[in-house]
């Protein structure tokens, strides 16, 4: 899962790898008069390979139309299912998720779902840490507290060092401390990755069952078995064991991969959508074979199953700017005081929720 295609660069790139260097954002470097990120221009690509499923859904609507190698699964629910002739297995439901459901998925990514016992990208680093949202927002600070490991608090976490114990203070109680520190706002900004449930161990590749963990939140649970069922045969049960929740600022990209680690393949990976708009490339077995893009809206759901759980597939580009990113509908919701915070993240960020059965 996550493989990268580094060690092949000096090689001839393969079509998938060309595929995410063409839709990858690159600043325009020559118009720049400053070096600042903000006044570099992203340099346009051409957009008009990219599969809309939106557009083919209003068209579908208007005139009962579709694209070539494009299959309307069902019309009896509110949102139809496209399928593609050829990648059986793959499940494109635009706009599955009500405005209320993103708000509420997009709230609980950011402040429930990193919660220890659940592991996120700074675990490594860090240790557990708690409230990471409300601290960035309060202005906090990280810092190194040495004194307070005691011998009877054993370090659970796997790679955090014996010794070291992290937690939030105000930026002035830090100021005052010799020891290592770092903003909440800045360890928000890399919050890359949270696992909710079944915990995966992303150094050993696998689901590490002995890590401490809680079952997955039954309203995420509910939810992911009633959106499975499209991909699910008659009558079975999905099981949502774990969830790797992904977080996308501007210029971030998931490279191509599979996952692989889960036992039984016949069953769906769950993919939720929310914020700003991205580009999602559908490969093949290969990454020799040229893969198929497709947008990617707040409130899309996405199921791979099957054959397409054997297809290359990521992300090479979120659109975090206000005319791309296309979250007017999150805007227009978000505007409760208590709520700007979610607003200001999601206005340059993506998140994405996927939910698999393991065993
Ligand atoms: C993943 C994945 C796709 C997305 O996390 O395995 O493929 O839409 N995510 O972010
Ligand atoms: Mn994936």
């Amino acid at each position: 899962m996550y493989g990268s295609e580094n060690n092949r660069e000096d090689s001839e790139p393969t079509a998938f790898r060309r595929a995410e260097k063409n839709y990858k954002l690159y600043y325009d470097n020559n118009n720049a008069p400053s070096k600042k990120k903000k006044n570099k221009q992203p340099i346009p690509v051409d957009l008009t390979e990219v599969l809309d499923f939106r557009s083919i859904l209003e068209c579908h609507h208007r005139n009962s139309e579709l694209p070539n190698g494009v299959i309307v699964l069902q019309d009896k629910f509110s949102s139809p299912v496209f399928n593609l002739q050829n990648r059986p297995g793959f499940y494109f439901i635009p706009g599955a998720l009500s405005i209320e459901k993103q708000c509420d998925l997009i709230k609980e990514s950011l402040t429930d779902f990193p919660q220890p016992p659940n592991r996120t990208n700074h675990n490594a680093i860090y240790g557990p840490i708690q409230d990471l949202f409300v601290a960035a927002n309060e202005g906090k600070v990280l810092v190194e507290e040495k004194s307070l490991v005691t011998s009877n608090e054993p370090n659970t976490d796997l790679s955090c060092r014996d010794g070291e114990k992290w937690k939030f203070t105000t930026e002035k109680e830090a100021s005052l401390r010799k020891c290592r520190s770092v903003s909440g706002s800045s360890l928000l900004r890399k919050l890359r990755w949270s696992t909710l449930g079944l915990q995966f161990d992303w150094s050993n590749r696998n689901y590490n069952v002995s890590l401490q963990h809680n079952k997955i939140p039954e309203a995420l649970c509910e939810l992911a078995k009633q959106l499975a069922k499209p991909a699910m045969p008659a009558g079975v049960e999905f099981h949502p064991e774990a969830a790797i929740v992904n977080y996308f600022a501007s210029g971030d990209t998931l490279g191509g991969h599979l996952d692989d680690m889960e036992a039984d393949w016949s069953k769906p990976i769950v993919s939720l959508s929310l914020g700003c708009k991205a580009i999602f490339l559908l490969g093949g077995k290969s990454r020799e074979d040229a893969p198929l893009a497709m947008f990617l809206r707040s409130g899309d759901v996405v199921l791979m199953a099957g054959e397409a759980r054997e297809c290359f597939h990521g992300v090479p580009r979120i659109f975090a700017d206000k005319e791309n990113a296309e979250i007017d509908h999150l805007e227009t919701q978000l505007t409760h005081e208590d709520d700007i915070c979610f607003l200001k993240y999601i206005q340059t960020s993506r998140i994405n929720i996927n939910i698999r059965q393991v065993f």
